[in-house]
């Protein structure tokens, strides 16, 4: 079923569960993580970037593909479809237009006072649709010459201000996770997790979820994140799996084949990441 992210996040946060956002790129990609989740029995967020909404064609090519997935494959899993890291105003209520039932506004990289104000067009936007809102507060860093996450951490503070002045559903704090394969030395900030957990009722996201250990997951999970954002492991499972298949299958023409061969790669991986809250 359809549903916004607020009530499948509300009861995670309650039973310390984690629901995951997988991010999609294709129809291949949709079916994968649709079919996954709903044979494991879990909620999921797909998660559309504006990057992967441009690829597709638009925002009503996503939505549709979605929503037929999940009528013609018969998906019984609570499902929600959320646009990751809208850069304004305009693109969330395009999205929310689309159908869309969840949508990050990302203004981090304003003050505080002018990301609450943008925040607050789209929670008063998305309100009258029954959408849920997330939004991000602090800067997601980069990997240094050191390795180490030099973005700038949300504080509790501003965290507080930020989501009483705003209304959001959810939010994502910077806590020292990067965008991408993480390779560098970890910077996450637990005790500011967990000062946040206990202080706010909304349920907390961590971005840049690839590239950490499984067992680092499961002490963000502890710490109190609910929601975990995942997109650069699947490529890269996908990516490999197609490359490791094309070493031997060179004369395969049919994209069906080509593509398909890293479908069990995207399965697996999404197992293996809804496997921490086992
Ligand atoms: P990763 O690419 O590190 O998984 O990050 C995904 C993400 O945070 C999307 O918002």
């Amino acid at each position: 079923m359809l549903v916004n992210s607020k009530k499948m996040l509300q009861k995670a946060k309650k039973e310390n569960q984690v629901v995951f956002q997988f991010n999609i790129n294709n129809l291949e990609w949709t079916r994968c993580i649709l079919e996954e989740c709903d044979r494991l029995k879990v909620p999921v967020i797909l998660g559309a970037s504006e990057g992967a909404i441009k690829y597709m064609g638009g925002y009503d090519v996503v939505a549709s593909i979605c929503f037929s997935l999940i009528s013609d494959l018969n998906i019984k899993t609570d499902v929600c479809l959320h646009l990751d890291h809208g850069s304004s105003v305009e693109s969330c209520k395009q999205a929310i237009d689309a159908g869309f039932n969840s949508v990050m506004i990302d203004t981090s990289h304003l003050p505080l006072k002018d990301n609450i104000e943008k925040v607050q067009e789209v929670v008063s936007y998305a309100k009258n649709a029954n959408v849920s809102v997330e939004a991000e507060i602090g800067s997601m860093g980069q990997i240094n010459q050191e390795g180490l996450s030099i973005g700038t951490n949300a504080n509790l503070k501003d965290t507080l201000t930020f989501v009483k002045e705003t209304g959001i559903d959810s939010v994502a704090p910077s806590v020292g996770t990067v965008h991408g394969i993480y390779k560098g030395k970890l910077n996450i900030d637990y005790k500011l997790i967990k000062e946040l957990a206990t202080s706010l009722k909304v349920p907390l996201v961590l971005h840049g979820g690839s590239g950490l250990d499984l067992e680092i997951l499961k002490k963000c999970k502890e710490a109190g994140i609910t929601k975990i954002n995942i997109n650069s492991d699947i490529q890269e499972a996908w990516s490999k799996s197609v490359k490791e298949y094309l070493k031997t299958n060179s004369e395969v023409i049919d994209p069906r084949k080509i593509i398909g061969s890293g479908f069990k790669a995207i399965k697996d991986m999404v197992a293996a990441k809804i496997n921490i809250n086992n």
